[in-house]
C-alpha cells in the first residue's frame, strides 16, 4: 500500500480534499501539471457556478432600486475573449499592463520584483538578481494562418473593457438611462511571473465585472453604495464576517484618473488577500475609446438636458478567488464520538446551503432491494425539479455521510424499510432527513420533504 503523505497543514489538507473530492485538479495532470492553470472536477465546477448565479440573479437578473428610492438597471454582456488589439492600446494595457520582472543570474529562475522569495537560491547562497525590467502579462496570439506583427491579438486580462467598448450599442438597446450598469462574466487571462497560492494567483481565471455609469460629481455616494452593496453580497453567500475587510487605497496608490479604491480583502490561511476592487474609474475608459474610434458620443441625459461621458463605479470580482475563500472558510474539522464510544475526526465543508455544490443526498439504504430503490427514485425525481440533487447507494449510510460531508451537502435523505410500510407502521412514507452541520437526524414524511427543505434553504445561515 502506498504510504500517503501527512497533510502539515490547513492549505494542504484543503488542496488534498479539493482533489479527493472533486473541487479542483491540476490543469493536465496527467501530463505533470501546467503552472498557474487549474481544472474544476464535478463539485467546483458547480461551486463556481453557484457563485456566478447568486452575483448574477442579484445583479442582472433583479432591477435594482437606488438609495433615493428610484429604480436603476444593470444589464448584461457575453463579449469575446479576443478583441481587435486597439482596444488595448487605448485602454493603456499595451504600454503599461506590465509587472516587474527580475532573473536570478545564478538558477535562471524570474520572479516579481516586488515579490521576492525569502528562500536561497537553488544554486547555493544568495540569489543574484538582475535590474527589474518591464513585463507585459498580456497573453499574446496571432490571428489567422499568418504569423507577423499584423496579425497579433491578445487574450483579454479583464472582462471590463469589452463593457466600455460595447457601451453605445448596449445604452441604444436597452431602455435605460444612467444611472446604469453594464454586467459581465467571464474567463480572463493573465501571464503572472509567479502564479501562487494554489489557485488564488493563477495565469487563467474568471472575472465578474461591473461597470456601472453614473453622473459626473456623484462618485462618491454611488462608491459607497457598492462597497457597502458587495460587502452585503459576500456575507449572502455564507463568508465569516470576522474575515472580511475593506482596505482602502492611499491617494498616493490611485491611476492618476481614479477618484477612489478600495478593496475587499478575505483572510485566507496564507494571509489576507483581495477578493475584489471596486474603483470609482472617472470617465477615463469611455473617453479614451471614444476618442480612439470617434464612435462613442456624449451621453444625452433626458431628465436635466446635460451631455457628458458617464463616470463608472467598478466592482470587478474573482469567481476563483471567491470559490477559494468559501472553500478555506467550509473547511472544519471536529471530533465526534459514536454510540460506541469511538472517536474520529469528521472533516465537514460548511458551506452556505445555496453555495453547496449538493443540496440535498438521496440514499436508498441497501442497493439490493428494488423496492427501497424504487422508492427512492420517487423521492429523488421529486427534488431535483427544485434542488441540486446526488444519488448515492454505495456503502454504508455512515460512510455515505462522511462523503457527503466532505462535499458539504447539507441534507441527506434515508429511504428505509420504514419508508416503504416494511418496518414499524407508524413510520410508513418517512424518510430520515440527517442535517450535516449538526448531525441530527429526524422522521420527516416524504409529503413535506420538499417544502422542509426549501424552507430550511431560506433560513439565515451562520458560518
Ligand atoms: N477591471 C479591473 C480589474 O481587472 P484587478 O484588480 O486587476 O481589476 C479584479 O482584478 C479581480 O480579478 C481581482 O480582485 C481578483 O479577484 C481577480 N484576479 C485578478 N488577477 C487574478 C489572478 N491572476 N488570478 C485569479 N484572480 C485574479
Amino acid at each position: 500500500m502506498n504510504a500517503m503523505k501527512a497533510p502539515v497543514n490547513l492549505m494542504e489538507k484543503i488542496t488534498a480534499l479539493c482533489k479527493r473530492r472533486g473541487f479542483i485538479f491540476q490543469s493536465s495532470e496527467i501530463y505533470g501539471g501546467l503552472n498557474g492553470f487549474w481544472d474544476y472536477g464535478p463539485a467546483g465546477a458547480q461551486l463556481k457556478r453557484n457563485i456566478r448565479d447568486q452575483w448574477w440573479q442579484r445583479y442582472v437578473r433583479n432591477g435594482h432600486i437606488s438609495p433615493s428610492g428610484d429604480h436603476f438597471d444593470i444589464v448584461g454582456l457575453d463579449a469575446s475573449i479576443i478583441m481587435h488589439p486597439d482596444v488595448w492600446k487605448a485602454s493603456g494595457h499595451t504600454e503599461s499592463f506590465s509587472d516587474p520582472l527580475v532573473d536570478c543570474r545564478k538558477c535562471k529562475q524570474r520572479f516579481r520584483a516586488d515579490q521576492l522569495p525569502d528562500t536561497k537560491c537553488p544554486s547555493g547562497g544568495d540569489h543574484e538578481f538582475t535590474e527589474p525590467r518591464d513585463f507585459n502579462l498580456m497573453f499574446q496570439t496571432f490571428i489567422g494562418p499568418v504569423k507577423d506583427d499584423a496579425s497579433i491579438a491578445f487574450l483579454r486580462p479583464e472582462t471590463a473593457q469589452a463593457i466600455f467598448v460595447q457601451f453605445q450599442n448596449v445604452l441604444t438597446v436597452s431602455r435605460t438611462k444612467v444611472p446604469f450598469g453594464i454586467a459581465q462574466i467571464g474567463k480572463a487571462f493573465r501571464n503572472e511571473i509567479n502564479p501562487r497560492n494554489y489557485t488564488f494567483r493563477s495565469r487563467e481565471f474568471e472575472q465578474m465585472e461591473i461597470e456601472f455609469f453614473i453622473k459626473p460629481g456623484s462618485d462618491e455616494s454611488w462608491h459607497e453604495y457598492w462597497l457597502k452593496d458587495r460587502m452585503d453580497w459576500y456575507k449572502s453567500i455564507g463568508l465569516s464576517p470576522r474575515k472580511l475587510n475593506l482596505e482602502k487605497h492611499e491617494d498616493s496608490e490611485l491611476a492618476h484618473y481614479a477618484s477612489a479604491c478600495s478593496d475587499i480583502i478575505y483572510r485566507f490561511p496564507f494571509g489576507d488577500q483581495e477578493l475584489e476592487g471596486i474603483a470609482a474609474r472617472g470617465n477615463f475608459d469611455l473617453c479614451q475609446h471614444a476618442n480612439a474610434t470617434g464612435k462613442i458620443p456624449q451621453y444625452f441625459d433626458p431628465d436635466t438636458g446635460e451631455r457628458f461621458y458617464p463616470h463608472v463605479i467598478e466592482p470587478s470580482a474573482g469567481v476563483d478567488r471567491i470559490a477559494l475563500a468559501l472553500l478555506t472558510d467550509a473547511y472544519h474539522e471536529e471530533t465526534i464520538t459514536d454510540s460506541k464510544g469511538k472517536t474520529e475526526i469528521r472533516t465537514v465543508m460548511r458551506f452556505h446551503p445555496a453555495i453547496a455544490p449538493v443540496t440535498v443526498a438521496v440514499f436508498p439504504l441497501l442497493r439490493n432491494r428494488p423496492e427501497l430503490v424504487t422508492k427512492a427514485y420517487d423521492i429523488f425525481e421529486t427534488l431535483r425539479h427544485r434542488f441540486i440533487v446526488q444519488w448515492d447507494d454505495r456503502g454504508n449510510i455512515g460512510k455515505r455521510y462522511r462523503y457527503q460531508d466532505e462535499l458539504g451537502t447539507p441534507w441527506c435523505v434515508t429511504i428505509d424499510f420504514d419508508t416503504i410500510g416494511q418496518g414499524e407502521p407508524s413510520l410508513k412514507d418517512t424518510v430520515t432527513l440527517r442535517d450535516r452541520d449538526t448531525m441530527n437526524q429526524e422522521r420527516v414524511s416524504v409529503e413535506n420533504l420538499t417544502d422542509i427543505i426549501q424552507e430550511r434553504l431560506l433560513q439565515p445561515f451562520t458560518p
